[in-house]
Formats: C-alpha cells, sequence, structure tokens
C-alpha cells in the first residue's frame, strides 16, 4: 500500500517534471476563469446600465415649433391632438398657455375631466387646474408649460420632455 502511494507520488512529479507545476496550471486556470467571469458579468451588466441611465441620456433629433393653429380659433382651452396631446388653455391673467399632456409625475397621459373640471392623472390620481397648477396627488408639481410664440397668426409650441418626479421642472429632451 505504501509502495502504491510512493508510486503515485512519483507519477506526478514526473508528469510536473515535464511541464509547468501543477500548483501554476491551476492558478492559471482560475485566473483564466475569474477573467471569463468578469467579462461575461459586464457584458450582461450592459443592458441593465443602458436601461438605468435611458432617461438621463434621452434627447429629442430636434426641437421645433409646432403649428397649433391660427389665434382667432383659440378660446377658453382647447385641445390639439397631433403626435403628442398638449392643451391650450389660458392662465389667470387670460395669457394663453399651452401644457404638455405628460405627466409630471411618471408621464401617463392625463385627460381633461369635463364632469370635475380637472385634468385628473388615471394612473396614480394627480388633480390640476384648467391652467396646469396642481391641486393633489403624488405629482410634486404642476403640468409643464411649453415654449409658444406666433408665427402669422399661427400658435406655435415647442415640445419637450421633463425630468419627473421632482419639483422644479427640468427639461430633458
Ligand atoms: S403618472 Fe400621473 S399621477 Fe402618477
Amino acid at each position: 500500500m505504501c509502495a502504491c502511494a510512493g508510486d503515485s507520488e512519483n507519477t506526478i512529479r514526473s508528469l510536473s517534471a515535464s511541464g509547468p507545476p501543477i500548483e501554476t496550471r491551476r492558478s492559471f486556470l482560475g485566473a483564466l476563469l475569474g477573467v471569463g467571469s468578469v467579462c461575461v458579468g459586464a457584458l450582461l451588466s450592459v443592458p441593465l446600465i443602458r436601461f438605468a441611465l435611458f432617461p438621463l441620456l434621452r434627447r429629442t433629433t430636434e426641437l421645433k415649433s409646432s403649428p397649433l393653429g391660427a389665434l382667432e380659433q383659440v378660446d377658453g382651452w382647447r385641445k390639439a391632438i397631433s403626435e403628442r396631446a398638449v392643451y391650450v388653455t389660458k392662465d389667470t391673467k387670460g395669457n394663453l398657455r399651452v401644457l404638455t399632456s405628460v405627466c409630471p409625475h411618471l408621464g401617463c397621459t392625463v385627460p381633461w375631466n369635463k364632469e370635475k373640471n380637472q385634468f385628473i392623472c388615471p394612473c396614480h390620481g394627480a388633480a390640476f387646474t384648467s391652467d396646469g397648477a396642481r391641486i393633489t396627488g403624488p405629482s410634486l408639481r404642476g403640468m409643464d408649460a411649453l415654449e409658444t410664440s406666433v408665427e402669422n397668426d399661427q400658435l406655435l409650441a415647442q415640445f419637450q420632455y421633463f425630468r419627473q418626479l421632482v419639483s422644479d421642472k427640468e427639461v430633458i429632451g
């Protein structure tokens, strides 16, 4: 029995004598496995990192104003449906305001509720006055007003996205 154990030690020594020591091979394979694991982990984390950073990196391709109609047609408030819905309304001083329909809480589309005479978000119940001021709900600010201009008697609005879940209006694209 002792002779067998001695034989296997001699065999291991003779094998390792022909190449690098066994410990060196094992540590090399361990390091190779570690580097491979790090590379695979890094590759798999790329989509998660892009998903997490998407709101910070998103940009519109081009900022430009869109026509909303002739000024004479605007009375009280008016809903214009195009690629993205906006609301044309008046503030308490009678000035026109164009509001984005994107809820400043988490981005749902906020419809006008005729019975309650308010904008009420269907997702979490945020409510806003007809000129977009916050009444109640989880939104930290009122509805966001868009930049407007008048050209050839046409009301133009520049659609933009704003950061959600913050109390101050901040353009993100
Ligand atoms: S998304 Fe409008 S209240 Fe939450």
